[in-house]
């Protein structure tokens, strides 16, 4: 008997000898997959930021073609259709080389729905100091057209640029969603500005506010860099996205200032290589990788980084949300450098989102998630579940990382939930997420099989 024990013991303790070492090839394996791929990143964006900076400076020395919205008829009181007068001004600025396409400061411009299309003539700025608003009824708008008002598309190597705002006059929209009020029908409302199916892309400044719906939409697009845009609308606005990507490669955001009624950042489908430095956020819904994986459909996201960042007050802080029924992947998630203050979830995955008035079944399909690190997250949770990994039974979230996080509740004790979700944990974390760690649970099997 005592024999028996001693050889268990033995055992044991040669299990826990090569699950450490397997521990350390897993971390290094990890480290590899987070951060070499990473390395190169910034490189994409440097080439042609003198070009477009020297562009600028040069205006002033009648090296660039002005082409002032103003002197195209727009009346800038606010209250005027001045929309002829921007579709007249984009046709002169899109067509010439070198234009600077002009919303001068100090004025408001009332602009309906419109596209703007390139291809346009190389060099191109977009340079908005004033403010452009929407009409705020939503009867004014044509219902073919439902989710767009300044929709730029078909654009290479443009600068958007200035300290104006765009504002979607949205609060109208926001009392006819159905989230304010169940008995409203549930409707898509303009997004306030889209650039589609565009590439090598700078924003620099802008600041988006009361949108209907979505407030700067980056759709179908490689090579994005945005700094500096901020995003301001009610915590209650329904459906208000900061900034939300699709399908697009290649986006940095950095410096951006985001509160709003839902996700400060969402990425969806098809998007990969997303790197976000020092975002606040919040009130909003956090920075959202999805929701992905809606009514089975494939979603794909790969490559995330977010650095440093501060999430205050939001409902969500780091999230990754699926559908059931679903399928593809959200791989390759590096969450780093950020404090929360008073946020209900910090950290969530969370593969039975719905957001639906049916509730939804659970299914066997789901978007396959791996690969996501935390590393150096602190700060308070509002709910005492300050860690949750919700995963599918049949698709289990794998590697997931825990390097270095702190979160406390501010009420009660915080605690780590669980479901079909492995990981490693290193550095300090608390609370303890034992239930992520896949070895510890094989453990816990021999130990009931030595009770027996
Ligand atoms: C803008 O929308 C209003 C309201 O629907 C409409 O009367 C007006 O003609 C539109 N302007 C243009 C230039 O289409
Ligand atoms: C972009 O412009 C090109 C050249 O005019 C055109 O062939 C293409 O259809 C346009 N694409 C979109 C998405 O508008
Ligand atoms: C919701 O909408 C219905 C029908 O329009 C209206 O009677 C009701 O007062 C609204 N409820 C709230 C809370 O606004
Ligand atoms: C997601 O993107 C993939 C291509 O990467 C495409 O096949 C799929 O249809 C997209 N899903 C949705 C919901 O659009
Ligand atoms: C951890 O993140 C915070 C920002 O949230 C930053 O100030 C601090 O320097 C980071 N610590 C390390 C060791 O990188
Ligand atoms: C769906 O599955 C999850 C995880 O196993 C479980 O917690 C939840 O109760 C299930 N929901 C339904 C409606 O069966």
């Amino acid at each position: 008997m005592v024999k028996t024990k001693i050889i268990f013991i033995l055992f044991l303790v040669f299990l826990l000898e090569s699950l450490g070492s397997a521990y350390d090839d897993d971390k290094n394996i990890l480290e590899e997959i987070y951060f070499s791929e990473f390395d190169d990143f910034d490189d994409v964006y440097n080439e042609d930021e003198d070009e477009i900076f020297d562009v600028w400076r040069n205006n002033g020395r009648g090296n660039k073609n002005l082409v002032n919205v103003d002197t195209c008829g727009a009346a800038g009181d606010g209250t005027t259709d001045d929309t002829k007068a921007f579709e007249d001004a984009w046709k002169q600025a899109c067509s010439t080389r070198r234009s600077v396409f002009m919303v001068p400061s100090g004025r408001t411009y009332l602009i309906n729905a419109t596209k703007f299309d390139g291809p346009c003539a190389n060099g191109l700025t977009i340079q908005v100091d004033g403010t452009i608003v929407a009409p705020s009824d939503p009867e004014d708008w044509d219902p073919k057209s439902p989710k767009a008002w300044l929709v730029f598309s078909n654009l290479t190597a443009v600068t958007f640029q200035g300290n104006g705002i765009i504002d979607g006059s949205g609060s109208k929209w926001w009392a006819a969603s159905c989230k304010k009020n169940k008995s409203n029908a549930c409707k898509s409302a303009p997004r306030a500005l889209t650039i589609d199916s565009s590439s090598r892309i700078r924003v620099k400044g802008l600041t988006f506010q009361n949108s209907q719906q979505m407030h700067f939409v980056i759709s179908r697009s490689d090579s994005v860099r945005v700094n500096g845009v901020k995003v301001s609308s009610p915590g209650d606005s329904p459906n208000t996205d900061g900034i939300h990507i699709s399908e697009s490669t290649n986006v940095v955001l950095q410096d951006c200032k985001i509160g709003t009624g839902d996700d400060c950042i969402s990425i969806v489908n098809a998007s990969s290589n997303i790197k976000m430095k020092s975002i606040y956020c919040g009130p909003g819904h956090g920075i959202s990788i999805g929701s992905l994986g809606k009514d089975d459909s494939i979603g794909i996201v790969n490559r995330v980084v977010l650095d440093t960042a501060f999430i205050k007050g939001t409902s969500n802080g780091l999230r990754i949300k699926t559908w059931q029924g679903g399928s593809g992947y959200v791989r390759t998630v590096r969450f780093q450098n950020v404090q929360m203050d008073d946020v209900s979830n910090p950290i969530i995955i969370d593969q039975f989102y719905c957001d639906s008035q049916k509730p939804c079944q659970n299914q066997t399909s789901a978007v396959e998630i791996s690969q996501v690190l935390y590393r150096n997250v602190t700060g308070t949770s509002k709910s005492q579940k300050a860690m949750k990994f919700a995963c599918s039974d049949t698709v289990p979230c794998r590697d997931i990382t825990l390097d270095n996080v702190n979160l406390v509740a501010r009420d009660g004790t915080a605690e780590v939930y669980c479901n079909s979700a492995t990981g490693v944990i290193a550095g300090y974390v608390h609370p303890e997420a034992e239930c992520l760690n896949s070895n510890d649970k094989k453990i816990e099997e021999y130990d009931v099989h030595n009770e027996l």
